[in-house]
């Protein structure tokens, strides 16, 4: 199901690494839409290769950047739009890491290094972003960007540790920036929460397999997946959304406004 609605549209998409990325499917997806996008990751990533044979898929280029280099950073949204022909129409922040949770370090016992490094990559990152974009000029008017979050920057879920308190920040920055972004330029700013997804990302987090279950019955719709996700991308890229702004989307089958399901109950009646 393809209906042209990014026909036209220039984008930078952070945070493919492989197939099961929500960021790979993003770029699927804006591709059979009709956009042309620059392909991004941290250098690091850059040596599994993977990104490539995206980039080829989709005909587009990519670029080294280390999401936490306003260097970097600037070197990209600037290259992005010399090879795109203008300026840019949509970003995709798709970047989450926390060195802690990597390390198994519990959140009452934080290494303060981990955790500062964690937050600059998932969250100061995007501000990061977001201000190149607008002291370079990047953005048309109507522009989108998001970011993708997790409802853990709302209610407690445990084993998500300092990640939790790195999406309220960057759930935070979407709404600030969304404030100042849509004053001067009319730029649009969201974050999209999303279902957890099995990603190299999500994976991570301890005990993830029996959460995603729990999530599944937990959500009258059953989890949301990466390609739904990557739709949701799309419609907020399109100009069918132009009014949304500042808002933390959820894309989570009902998850967030749930306080119980029959089928959750009925355990606990065994
Ligand atoms: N998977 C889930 O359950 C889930 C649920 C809700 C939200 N999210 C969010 O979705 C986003 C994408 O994650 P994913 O699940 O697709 O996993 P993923 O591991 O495929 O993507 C994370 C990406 O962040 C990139 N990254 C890390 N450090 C970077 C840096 N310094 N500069 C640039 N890029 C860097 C990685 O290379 C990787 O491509 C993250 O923000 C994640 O928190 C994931």
């Amino acid at each position: 199901m393809t209906n042209g609605i990014l026909k036209g549209k220039r984008g930078i998409i952070f945070g493919a690494l492989n197939e099961q990325s929500i960021a790979w499917k993003v770029a699927e997806q804006a591709h059979a839409e009709g956009a042309t996008f620059v392909l991004t990751n941290a250098p690091i990533a850059m040596r599994m290769g993977e990104i490539n044979a995206l980039a080829d898929k989709t005909n587009s280029k990519v670029i080294a950047a280390d999401a936490t280099s306003v260097e970097d950073l600037e070197n990209l949204i600037s290259q992005s739009m010399e090879i795109l022909g203008g300026k840019i129409d949509f970003i995709l922040h798709s970047i989450g890491m926390s060195i802690n949770v990597r390390k198994g370090r519990h959140y009452t016992d934080e290494n303060y290094e981990f955790t500062m490094k964690g937050l600059d990559v998932s969250a100061l990152s995007f501000h990061k972003v977001l201000q190149s974009a607008m002291k370079l000029d990047a953005m048309n008017e109507w522009g989108s960007v998001v970011a993708l979050t997790y409802i853990a920057a709302q209610r407690v879920f445990p084993d998500y540790n300092d990640m939790a308190d790195n999406k309220s920040y960057l759930e935070s920055i979407a709404r600030s920036f969304g404030y100042h972004y849509g004053i001067a330029k009319k730029v649009r700013v969201n974050t999209i929460s999303q279902s957890p997804t099995m990603t190299t990302a999500g994976s991570g987090v301890k005990g993830f397999d029996s959460f995603i279950n729990y999530s599944e019955k937990m959500s009258p719709l059953g989890n949301a997946d990466a390609l739904d996700c990557a739709n949701y991308c799309i419609t907020m890229f399109s100009d069918y959304t132009k009014y949304v702004t500042m808002q933390n989307l959820f894309h989570d089958g009902g998850f967030s406004n749930t306080g119980v399901t029959q089928e959750v109950m009925d355990r606990f009646a065994e």
